[in-house]
């Protein structure tokens, strides 16, 4: 049975500060995805120290913290048929050496420590740090995507 799920992406400021929104933006929505949330937002201590908590103490954290901070990000919600794994696969590697070409981070990011672009890793580290940068009235399921109506229609659900 096919599920829809929902992730949580952040284009992180070396990505808002080279003018990438748009291309990033457009590779989601051409591959059909629903934008549910979006924002532009200057990072805060809190929500910076609770997104990376699990790399605390390690020695790239504290560049970690400041680069996230260094400047405005724009933080996404984004619905659809596996879009975690599937959005993780359109963004990369996260070393955008090992990057698929094609991916965001083999066009766009040379080194991991900036590398342009942040996707949940699974369902509960979505709807976690979903939780960190939104409420949920921020979040909009009231309309439907084509791909989404083709599926409902054919009742695959
Ligand atoms: P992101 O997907 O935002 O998740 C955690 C971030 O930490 C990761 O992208 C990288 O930017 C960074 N990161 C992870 N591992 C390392 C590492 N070994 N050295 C430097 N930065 C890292």
């Amino acid at each position: 049975m096919l599920a829809e799920e929902r992730t949580f992406v952040a284009i992180k400021p070396d990505g808002v500060q080279r003018g990438l929104i748009g291309e990033v933006c457009s590779r989601f929505e051409r591959k059909g995805f629903k934008i549910m949330g979006m924002k532009l937002i200057q990072v805060t201590d809190e929500q910076a120290a609770s997104h990376y908590a699990e790399h605390e103490g390690k020695p790239f954290y504290p560049r970690l913290i400041k680069y996230i901070q260094s400047g405005p990000v724009v933080v996404m919600v984004v619905k659809g048929y596996g879009v975690v794994d599937s959005v993780r696969h359109i963004v990369g590697a996260t070393n955008p050496l090992n990057a698929d070409v094609g991916t965001i981070r083999a066009d766009y990011a040379q080194v991991m420590e900036y590398n342009v672009i942040h996707a949940s890793d699974s369902l509960a580290s979505a709807e976690r740090e979903i939780a960190i940068y939104f409420n949920e009235d921020e979040i909009f399921d009231t309309w439907k995507t084509k791909t989404e109506e083709l599926i409902e229609e054919d009742e695959l659900l």
